[in-house]
């Protein structure tokens, strides 16, 4: 109990106790005790960057001594629905979970609604029009992300005449995907010798990105950069160029997002050339977040995560402490 109110307080850096909140506390359907219970539907174990969001959330609820119930959805939106019934019918206090993909939501969060239980978005954000679905969307803002990787190329590529570039993207239908191909094209956008020549999905998977590049660099003899929603595929692009006899980093040019041990270390061995970051460190902010709802409290409807870009100097220089 100590530990919990103890979390509360710190959590007051992030969210603000004004009032009740929707479904929250103890008259909320949940619980209906001291305990506090969470369930948690992640998307599956698709990438680095996933492994290490799970690691980092149930160790936060493990140090908070907050129950949480984990379901691993396989990368299928029907297994997050069925997860997040279970949670309602199980009556637990908050149920937080990372969307799949972004539409297809709102029947089973308006049973939640229906139910009192808050619903927390952890990671990816939803495309419902109806915000008072959930209390609180934590994560990152994938747009800006987008935009970062392609200001780095605008810099990177000052003095080309045309470049082509192939693209590598997340998940059909996921947030990060959606986003990052935005915001990186708003970037590029008034530069017209930039084509994106070709494009498609990976799947955030490592398998995903060498299948794909192997493709492209059939049909397209003159990449200039791969421009991969996630580093997973960033690797495996890497694994299809050095298999087609060429220098990746150096004949094809990589940028790639989220930074994981991985990512870091290709990077720092020149055959990544710039990486945006996107943390999977989540945990501690959303033991806050559950823990002033179950409190009573209401929270920021929007949290964004802290991040920054690495180049291959910097990579060299974060790579001892990274934590994942
Ligand atoms: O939603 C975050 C994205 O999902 C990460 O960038 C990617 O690696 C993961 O699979």
């Amino acid at each position: 109990m100590k530990k919990i109110l103890g979390l509360a307080l710190t959590g007051a850096l992030l969210v603000s106790m004004v009032g009740c909140a929707a479904g929250g506390g103890d008259e909320s359907g949940g619980g209906g005790d001291d305990e506090l219970i969470v369930g948690f539907s992640q998307v599956g174990a698709e990438s680095g960057w996933r492994t290490a969001n799970t690691k980092d959330i149930q160790g936060a609820f493990e140090e908070a001594g907050i129950e949480l119930k984990f379901s691993d959805a396989q990368g299928k939106q029907e297994n997050q629905i069925k997860a997040i019934r279970s949670y309602i019918q199980q009556q637990v206090d908050v149920i937080a979970f990372s969307p799949v993909v972004e539409s297809g939501w709102d029947t089973v969060l308006n049973e939640a609604k229906d139910a009192g239980i808050p619903v927390v978005l952890t990671d990816r954000a939803v495309d419902s029009e109806d915000d008072t679905l959930y209390e609180s969307f934590l994560g990152s803002d994938f747009i800006i992300e987008g935009e970062r990787a392609g200001a780095w190329v605008l810099e990177e590529f000052a003095d080309a005449d045309v470049v082509n570039v192939v693209e590598l993207q997340g998940t059909t239908g996921a947030a990060p995907a959606n986003d990052r191909a935005q915001g990186f094209r708003d970037a590029i956008a008034g530069e017209d010798k930039f084509e994106i020549i070709a494009s498609q999905t990976g799947d955030f998977t490592r398998a995903g990105g060498k299948q794909v590049m192997e493709a492209f660099l059939k049909s397209n003899p003159d990449i200039d950069l791969v421009y991969a929603h996630n580093d997973d595929m960033g690797l495996g692009a890497i694994e299809a160029i050095e298999a087609a006899g060429l220098v990746p980093g150096t004949d094809i040019k990589i940028v790639t997002v989220d930074a994981v041990k991985d990512g870091m270390q290709a990077l720092a061995d020149g055959k990544i050339n710039f990486i945006v970051e996107c943390s999977p460190l989540l945990g501690a902010q959303l033991v806050d977040i559950v823990t002033t709802l179950h409190d009573g409290g209401s929270v920021e409807k929007r949290i964004v995560t802290e991040e920054t870009t690495f180049t291959q100097e910097q990579a060299i220089e974060a790579l001892p402490d990274r934590q994942y």
